[in-house]
């Protein structure tokens, strides 16, 4: 049984299973609900609200977001604000996904006290919920560890209330607001725009947010038995599953966390031995300083016009080898896919991804380069953004993983750097 053959059973099923794929490719699978974990309470997570991301330059931010991503700028922070905070924030949206940046005007701003012990990155996620004060009782009572009580302003734009917890995901909080009864982003930000409903890509939302861990038990133990989440699915690759037994190799474990009520995804990985730090999860968190977000996923209605149109504004994508492309006609038969709406030639030019297991069911997907590489500047950091289109599949791309790895096998014995396994 193939890998996107035993990953088409798994989605088959509840979520509440999971598949795990081992080293010689047995599929065990398990029920996922924690066994003595009971139905919990919910939070009253309504949606993600937007990411706070800990940058030096924001000017760099802006011509990414605003001028090659098509973001509008939404708001930013008041002059009254800014000197309060010590750091300028200004805040980008397209569709429902919205970023904050915050650059420190000096050592004693919030962005500082990240940036001074990462490179710039994700360090806040803030969800909207329905009710603060309940959100915070019931995450107290679980073991939850609040910075502050919930706090309320009111100004002209109405009633904003909000607290922030403590994380498992090294230095990155998590923040609640209840901001439905408030016209803006948040106190203390002035309106430059009113919120776009949409973007020249047709960016609508974030799909998912992706963290990497040195270990990600605590921060999975965490999401279900602090904040409720449940798992959704579970995948561990290894180079040495495709290559055979070598002196290198690769490999990680990823399992998504959601919250069914509001669907928020996130996906969390870890190395996954041999060759624990080679992997790319274990390069992630040496370079991080730690535990952190790694990308999350733009939703796009085109990805095929949005890659060639971004690919002409200069944002540069994680490359593809052309025989990943040679062998996409034959893994759409096997994986189950059947046919597709895009020609494969069209996908080779512009390095689009594909992945599924269903019928005529499937997700396309690009990396962009991670920030460092993006701008040219080590402090930039590893984030990066994913753009991804769904066409039926609700999956993260695990087949890609195998397919790009069997690939780049090819092309390396094609170039003759390694013999033939
Ligand atoms: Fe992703």
């Amino acid at each position: 049984m193939g890998f996107s053959r035993a990953y088409s059973d798994y989605t088959k099923q509840a979520c509440c299973q999971s598949i795990t794929i081992d080293r010689s490719n047995r599929i065990r699978s398990a029920p996922h609900n924690g066994g003595h974990v009971s139905k919990r309470e919910s939070l009253g997570i309504k949606r993600l609200h937007s990411l706070h991301y800990y940058v030096r330059d924001l000017e760099r931010m802006t011509r990414l977001f605003v001028d090659r991503l098509d973001f509008i700028e939404v708001g930013r922070s008041s002059a009254e604000r800014t000197a309060a905070g010590r750091q300028q924030s200004v805040a980008f949206a397209a569709g429902d996904a919205v970023f904050t940046f915050s650059a420190p005007l000096d050592d004693t701003a919030r962005a500082a006290r990240f940036l001074n012990k990462h490179p710039e990155g994700v360090g806040t996620i803030v969800f909207e919920v329905a009710d603060c004060d309940h959100a915070l009782k019931v995450i107290e009572s679980r073991g939850g560890t609040p910075i502050t009580d919930v706090q309320t302003t009111t100004d002209d734009n109405g009633t904003f209330r909000t607290f922030s917890i403590t994380t498992p995901f090294g230095d990155t909080t998590f923040r609640f607001v209840e901001s439905e009864k408030y016209d803006g982003l948040y106190p203390g930000f002035v309106k430059t725009a009113p919120r776009p409903n949409g973007n020249s890509f047709d960016i609508s939302h974030i799909d998912h947010i992706t963290s990497n861990f040195p270990t990600m038990a605590p921060a999975l133990l965490w999401m279900e038995h602090v904040l409720g989440f449940e798992r959704y699915w579970t995948v561990e690759f290894h180079t040495d599953d495709v290559a055979g037994d070598r002196d290198h190799g690769s490999g990680l474990k990823s399992i998504v966390m959601w919250e069914p009520e509001s669907g928020v995804k996130f996906a969390n990985n870890e190395p996954k031995r041999p060759f624990f730090r080679r992997s790319q999860i274990n390069v992630f968190s040496e370079e991080h300083r730690g535990a952190g977000v790694q990308h999350t996923a733009l939703v796009v209605k085109d990805i095929v016009t949005s890659v060639q149109t971004l690919r002409e504004r200069g944002v540069e994508f994680m490359p593809t080898p052309d025989t990943y492309y040679d062998a996409l006609p034959e893994r759409l038969k096997t994986c189950g896919i059947g046919e597709i709406d895009e020609d494969i030639e069209v996908l080779r030019k512009h390095g689009v991804l594909v992945d599924g297991d269903q019928d005529k069911a499937y997700m396309l997907q690009i990396f962009m380069k991670e920030q460092a590489s993006q701008f040219n500047a080590p402090e930039a950091g590893p984030f990066f953004l994913e753009i991804i289109q769904r066409k039926g599949d609700q999956g993260f791309g695990a087949g890609n993983f195998r397919a790009l790895f069997e690939s780049i096998e090819r092309q390396q014995v094609a170039e003759g750097k390694v013999s033939p396994s």
